[in-house]
């Protein structure tokens, strides 16, 4: 992607068209990961129940999904639903699945058009009958593209994730001399993806919450003010510029700038 092709579709004068043209098209984050948070406070700000703050909360996923492919990430990881969210009141966990259902259903010609891999990351098999259907159609239909990886962290959990590595190790009989972290990772859900270069919280809360844990080892974080279903392309346009700013020393010393590099 090229801040020529943006321009095709930023509207022109607008703060996403200033922000683009600051924006460094040859060092994006590969990866990009989202722990979309803030609908709740969202909806109380309005004095509107809890489930209207999820409501708001797929304006902002459509958009982040889309201009996440647009510009050209490889892959994109929301955390839609962790392990603990079962906790929550039923009533609100049923609107969840069903905006999901129904996010899947209407974005789907999206997703095609933007050439738009589906994956889910999670126990799948713990998710509603009908949440596994539409999940499978989306993800069959969306199969063949070879654009970006559209990454839905669901019924997920970072423990349960490196649990599930370890025994899909062992039970592949795995000798443990040939156990490495590069091998390791291969056993994750996200294998074959590059690690999260940028992991986003939307509503100020600085906490990990369980997410990729494996994987943000070295991801920088980003932590904006705004409630998820704020969250926009200029948030993410934001965000980028700023990771372009980070010295990314994954544990080193700083490298000095090298002439025409
Ligand atoms: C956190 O806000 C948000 C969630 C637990 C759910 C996020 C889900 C969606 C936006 C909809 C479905 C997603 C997809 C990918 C279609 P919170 O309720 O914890 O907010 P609070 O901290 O203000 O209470």
């Amino acid at each position: 992607m090229s801040l020529d092709d943006v321009l095709t579709w930023v509207s022109a004068g607008s703060r996403e068209e200033l922000l683009a043209r600051r924006v460094d098209f040859d060092r994006l984050p590969a990866h990009v990961a989202v722990i979309m948070d803030g609908n709740g406070r969202w909806a109380a700000e309005r004095h509107l129940p809890r489930v209207e703050g999820h409501r708001a909360g797929i304006d902002a996923v459509r958009d982040v999904v889309e201009t996440s492919a647009r510009l050209g990430f490889d892959v994109l990881t929301l955390y839609a639903f962790s392990v603990e969210n079962w906790k929550r009141p039923a009533a609100e966990v049923s609107v969840l699945m069903e905006l999901l259902k129904r996010y899947l259903r209407v974005e789907l010609r999206t997703l095609l058009s933007n050439n738009i891999r589906l994956r889910v990351l999670g126990h799948y098999e713990e998710l509603p009958p009908d949440v596994r259907r539409e999940l499978e159609v989306a993800q069959a239909r969306t199969d063949g593209n070879h654009g970006m990886v559209f990454n839905i962290a669901l019924n997920y959990g970072g423990r349960a994730e490196i649990v599930d590595a370890a025994r899909r190790a062992i039970d592949a009989g795995l000798p443990s001399s040939e156990l490495d972290e590069r091998q390791f990772s291969e056993w994750l859900y996200t294998a074959g993806q590059p690690d999260p270069d940028l992991l986003i919280r939307t509503s100020g809360e600085m906490r990990v919450s369980n997410f990729l844990l494996w994987q943000i080892a070295y991801s920088e974080i980003w932590v904006t003010e705004t409630l998820w279903p704020d969250f926009r392309a200029r948030h993410l346009l934001e965000a980028i510029l700023d990771y372009q700013k980070r010295d990314r020393r994954y544990g080193g010393i700083a490298q000095p700038a090298i002439a025409g590099h």
